[in-house]
């Protein structure tokens, strides 16, 4: 392998000649690799030894890019940057598009994954160098030279963006994967469902946590969590079943601020022929592999990802509200449950917005699951909550945030090591 300068970023770019005044800025050295036959390009590759390899849209991009995604990372260049070519692009392993002209900036926030929300973040011409073929002149405003603007992201940064698409893979584990359900809307499956992944995520800052909104029909985590479902659970489809080992589980998730990993729900309308059962199995196991902790968030309903889910959830918990309705949903559920065989024991019964008036043996009579956790009406939580605001800061609920970590991992939070045990 050839080494290269320390303060430049090596770029191959598969392109015909033509696009390379489409190429400029301080930082990068680029190497224009006309696309001629697959074992000629993998050849020149291997002289160049580039750390990212940006693929022009009329070279072949997704075919050439099966063939590479292993051993480089890759970035598509594009005109016009649209969110079906960028889901196109990343299900062939992809890391991102920047459009074009390419600059320094632009391939930083498209491997950071912003490219859609920055545009033209550098498009100062004043510090662009044009490169053309040899011997021709530079075009003029490249001659105008003032001081060069402050560097937003340094090298050495984006330097750990740089890592093979295959990172991921081979990483084996058997993730915990818990579940919020009823076939009642409104009684608190997504605010536990976001708040307990969040909470873990804060709690273990090694730990990988994921967050899957399976809700079809209504599902808000994405929203919620202000992020823009680029990628959703219907983007799975595109991953090959026999090739999941080779693709980089990280492109099919959305990255959040708060630690977690999160699958939004797809845009509805969805039904069961688009998304299959085929695809939250894949989903789910999938995402067990690569995750210490998996949260599925459930819709009110009983859809085949339902039963998918139930089938490969560690714990399901029953979430319910003390009035009838929602009870008279859970009680209905315990024969369901029984048909669909879901082992008893992973099922639990967390009774929310819980009235000091109810009877719990009551309700005990008539659902046989544990109620390890019964949390009770916190007015903060619900403004928190309806104002897209995690709760897990509220002192009230963190009691409870807590109880349910305990129970998720298998012991009281405050003892060490314990975290293992999610690796069963
Ligand atoms: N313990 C609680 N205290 C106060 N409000 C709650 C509590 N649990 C849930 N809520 C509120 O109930 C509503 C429904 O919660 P949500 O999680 O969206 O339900 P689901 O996902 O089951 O439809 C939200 O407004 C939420 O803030
Ligand atoms: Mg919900």
């Amino acid at each position: 392998m050839l080494t290269h300068e320390k303060s430049t970023l090596k770029v191959a770019v598969v392109e015909d000649c033509f696009s390379a005044r489409e190429y400029r800025g301080t930082n990068l050295e680029y190497n224009i690799i006309p696309l001629t036959t697959l074992t000629e390009l993998k050849e020149a590759l291997v002289t160049v030894a580039p750390d990212i390899i940006i693929l022009g849209e009329n070279s072949n991009p997704f075919e050439v890019a099966t063939q590479l995604k292993d051993k480089y990372t890759l970035l598509l260049a594009v005109d016009e940057p649209e969110i079906m070519k960028w889901r196109k692009a990343v299900a062939v392993g992809i890391r991102g598009i920047v459009e074009k002209p390419v600059t320094y900036e632009g391939i930083v926030s498209a491997l950071q994954n912003t490219s859609h929300e920055t545009r033209h973040i550098y498009d100062n011409e004043d510090n662009v160098v044009y490169i053309e073929e040899p011997d021709t002149p530079l075009p003029r405003g490249a001659k105008v030279r003032r001081e060069a603007p402050q560097r937003i992201t340094p090298i050495e940064e984006i330097r750990k963006e740089i890592r093979p698409a295959i990172s991921l893979v081979n990483q084996e584990k058997t993730g915990k994967l818990v579940t919020f359900y009823n076939t009642k809307g409104g009684v608190g499956k997504t605010l536990f469902s976001i708040n307990t992944a969040a909470y873990i995520a804060k709690l273990y800052p090694s730990k990988k946590v994921a967050l899957v909104d399976f809700d079809l029909d209504f599902g808000d985590v994405a929203n919620f969590l202000g992020v823009e479902p680029k990628i959703t659970a219907l983007s799975w489809q595109y991953i090959p079943d026999n090739d999941i080992k080779n693709v980089n589980i990280e492109n099919y998730l959305i990255k959040h601020p708060a630690g977690i990993w999160i699958l939004p729900a797809p845009i509805p309308p969805i039904d069961e022929d688009i998304f299959t059962h085929n695809i939250a199995t894949k989903i789910l196991s999938t995402l067990k592999k690569h995750f210490d902790l998996v949260v599925v968030d459930l819709g009110p309903t009983l859809r085949d990802v339902i039963v998918v889910t139930l089938d490969h959830a560690d714990n399901v918990f029953l979430v319910s509200t003390t009035n009838i309705a929602s009870l008279r949903n859970v009680y209905d559920l315990v024969r369901i449950f029984d048909g669909l065989k879901v082992n008893p024991d992973k099922i639990k019964l967390l009774l929310n917005s819980f009235k000091k008036n109810v009877d719990l043996q009551e309700i005990k009579k008539y659902i046989p699951y544990d109620v390890p956790l019964i949390v009770p009406y916190i007015k903060q939580i619900e403004d928190l909550h309806n104002n897209y605001n995690l709760s897990l800061n509220d002192k009230r609920f963190k009691v409870y945030l807590e109880d349910l970590a305990a129970l998720i991992v298998g012991r009281k939070p405050v003892e060490r090591g314990f975290f293992s045990f999610l690796r069963r």
